[in-house]
């Protein structure tokens, strides 16, 4: 089992690695406990969770909603839940970005926590403080950033995990490699296997040293003004793809990813030999690394990403690489982009 803090102005996150559900009642004295978690989890693992009142909310990011945090707080209403009471989601990301905001509003704030139950939400989602929903079709634009005060990520609950999630969150983690970890790179090149079969040391490993790369970045830029959209590493392209060809979000952002590398390329800044080991890593996991483009989804893809900046603007910020475990943030206009498609 280890441990990282996140120290950030909106609250101290306790994150504990490789311990188990089982124990959550060590680290939360607090006898009443809402539990925010979906079928799927529940289904799997409720004889695990620790004792509380279960509130469960749908699957899937189209429930990702101010309509899903209204039926939260209507229940929590009738439980006469009050500052007391202690909130957990117990789940994925989005029932971690969910639960987050509902515990971060209601009564202007309770206290709340996380058990991340997919790879993504260990590596990713339950670290940094960034809650929300979606909105008129733009993505988790409604939220507010506030910690977790616990977050805990049992290796045990990963096993019931299908192998497509497995991969999904291994785009996150080859992601921090390749923004700020050489070495984890370079185990993932060596042992990527390893974490898809569960073994259970690969595994705490990729979520220890991902989450450490996370907590950092937030301790530094929590209100994401600078070094945090580091974060968004495959992202900007990897939204657009998501939205306009409906792949998962770890295969957008793989080939979100291997695109950002290869502009690093052409842009001059990275070694074409390195974009080879990013697109190659990509492919051995299983994950996508192109699109068949045509000239209407590149716009396509163009017009999403306009959207998903919330701007009409001529630049954007993107992240690239200057070699595997180094990246910078660097404005490009969206020409160039475009080009690139
Ligand atoms: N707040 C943040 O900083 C942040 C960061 C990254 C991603 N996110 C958000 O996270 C969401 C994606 O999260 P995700 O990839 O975890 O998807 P998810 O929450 O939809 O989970 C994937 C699927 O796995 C199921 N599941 C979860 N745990 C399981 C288990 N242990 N065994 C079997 N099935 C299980 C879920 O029911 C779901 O069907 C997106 O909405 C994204 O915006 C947030
Ligand atoms: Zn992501």
């Amino acid at each position: 089992m280890q441990k990282i803090k996140v120290s950030g102005k909106t609250g101290e996150c306790n994150l504990i690695i490789g311990e188990s559900i089982k124990n959550f009642e060590k680290y939360c004295e607090n006898k009443k406990l809402v539990i925010i978690t979906d079928r799927n989890v529940r289904g799997f693992h409720e004889k695990s969770f620790p004792k509380g009142e279960i509130i469960e909310m749908g699957l899937r990011e189209s429930s990702k909603t101010l309509e899903t945090i209204q039926k939260i707080y209507n229940r929590m209403l009738e439980l006469e839940v009050d500052k007391s009471w202690f909130l957990v989601g117990i789940g994925g990301g989005i029932v971690c970005d969910v639960a987050g905001f509902a515990a971060s509003t209601y009564l202007r704030g309770l206290r709340f926590g996380f058990i991340p139950t997919t790879l993504l939400a260990q590596v990713d989602a339950s670290i940094g403080g960034k809650n929300g929903v979606n909105f008129q079709g733009y993505k988790n634009i409604i939220g507010s950033i506030r910690q977790p005060e616990l977050c805990i990520s049992d290796f045990e609950l990963l096993k019931t995990l299908p192998e497509k999630e497995m991969r999904n969150g291994l785009a996150e983690v080859v992601k921090y490699g390749a923004i700020s970890s050489r070495s984890l790179f370079e185990f993932l090149e060596d042992d990527h296997e390893k974490v898809m079969n569960l073994d259970r040391n690969a595994v705490d490993n990729v979520v220890y040293e991902s989450a450490k790369i996370k907590a950092e970045i937030v301790n530094k830029d929590e209100f994401d003004n600078g070094e945090r959209m580091k974060l968004n590493f495959g992202h900007t392209l990897g939204h657009a793809i998501e939205k306009t060809i409906h792949l998962t979000h770890g295969e957008a952002i793989s080939i979100g990813m291997t695109y950002a590398a290869k502009i690093s390329v052409e842009m001059k800044m990275l070694k074409e030999e390195e974009a080879v080991r990013i697109e190659k890593l990509f492919k051995s996991i299983g994950l996508p690394t192109t699109l068949n483009l045509n000239d209407s989804l590149s716009e396509k893809l163009i017009e999403a990403v306009r959207k998903d900046k919330k701007r009409r603007s001529e630049e954007i910020n993107m992240i690239l690489l200057e070699s595997i475990g180094s990246s910078k943030i660097v404005k490009i206009p969206i020409e160039e982009l475009k080009r690139v498609l």
